[in-house]
């Protein structure tokens, strides 16, 4: 079914229809809904998993939780960590953080690291002034060293991939993720312009662990075009305003 909204907030919604595509379900970590049954059977699965609001923006909320061995378990909100000696102990104050709002929980991706420091990377993927989808920039987002988050409102610092990556990746495996990350980008965008054609922009939040397989974390449907001035280097974010502009006039 096709919608006219310009903007979807729910990161439920993205998902549900993210995965109806074939070739990008590889890409999308197991995501549900916050109840006791699913943070219970995820957090035995996969030991580590974000909880974050399911309308959420900034990193606000975003809940980091781990199972330290069979019988604790531990979460970080903010700055603060909290542990646990049983899993109902863990529920309870997890259930008192989310108070009355939904909630979702996603596989947490051990995000690669700088300086200790995680990072992951965002995705501007816009309609370009002939009408097609394009990737008009990729950038890397430092988290704070106390934080697990990496949003530029919650003190992460936008870098440019190259200076995040080459510890990890020699140049040509840089260049097989750039371009991998580019027409990923563009086939979410495609897919889900099918559903909401009046999209003109996204940016996708992409996680990469030692494995650098690309996960996708979320989908923003207003994009900040602002943390591309953050570099430097001002040629991408020139990129990125002058879709931006021919966007505008249409
Ligand atoms: N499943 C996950 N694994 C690892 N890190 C995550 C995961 N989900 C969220 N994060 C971290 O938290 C940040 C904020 O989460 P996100 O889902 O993008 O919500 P927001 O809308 O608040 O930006 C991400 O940029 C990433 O750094
Ligand atoms: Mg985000």
């Amino acid at each position: 079914m096709k919608s006219n909204r310009v903007a979807v907030l729910s990161k439920w919604t993205k998902t549900k229809v993210l995965l109806q595509n074939k070739s990008i379900k590889p890409f999308i970590p197991d995501t549900r809904k916050f109840n006791m049954n699913n943070l219970r059977t995820m957090i035995h699965q996969y030991k580590m998993v974000y909880v974050k609001p399911e309308c959420g923006t900034h990193g606000k909320g975003v809940i980091r939780a781990e199972m330290i061995d069979e019988y604790s378990y531990k979460y970080q909100i903010n700055e603060n960590i909290l542990k646990f000696k049983t899993f109902s102990e863990f529920h309870k104050s997890l259930v008192k953080q989310i108070k009355k709002r939904r909630y979702l929980i996603q596989k947490g991706i051990h995000l690669l690291k700088q300086n200790h420091r995680r990072f992951d990377i965002r995705v501007m993927v816009q309609v370009n002034p002939k009408g097609r989808w394009e990737t008009t920039g990729i950038i890397g987002r430092l988290g704070h060293a106390r934080k697990i988050v990496t949003n530029y409102h919650s003190e992460g610092k936008p870098m440019s991939i190259e200076s995040l990556l080459h510890n990890h990746l020699s140049r040509s495996q840089q260049t097989q993720l750039h371009k991998k990350l580019s027409s990923l980008g563009i086939q979410i965008a495609s897919h889900l312009s099918k559903t909401y054609p009046k999209f003109r922009q996204i940016g996708v939040d992409i996680g990469l662990d030692k494995t650098i397989t690309p996960q996708i974390i979320e989908v923003n449907t207003q994009p900040d075009p602002y943390i591309f001035n953050q570099l430097k280097d001002k040629s991408m974010y020139r990129r990125v305003m002058s879709c931006r502009r021919a966007t505008v006039k249409k």
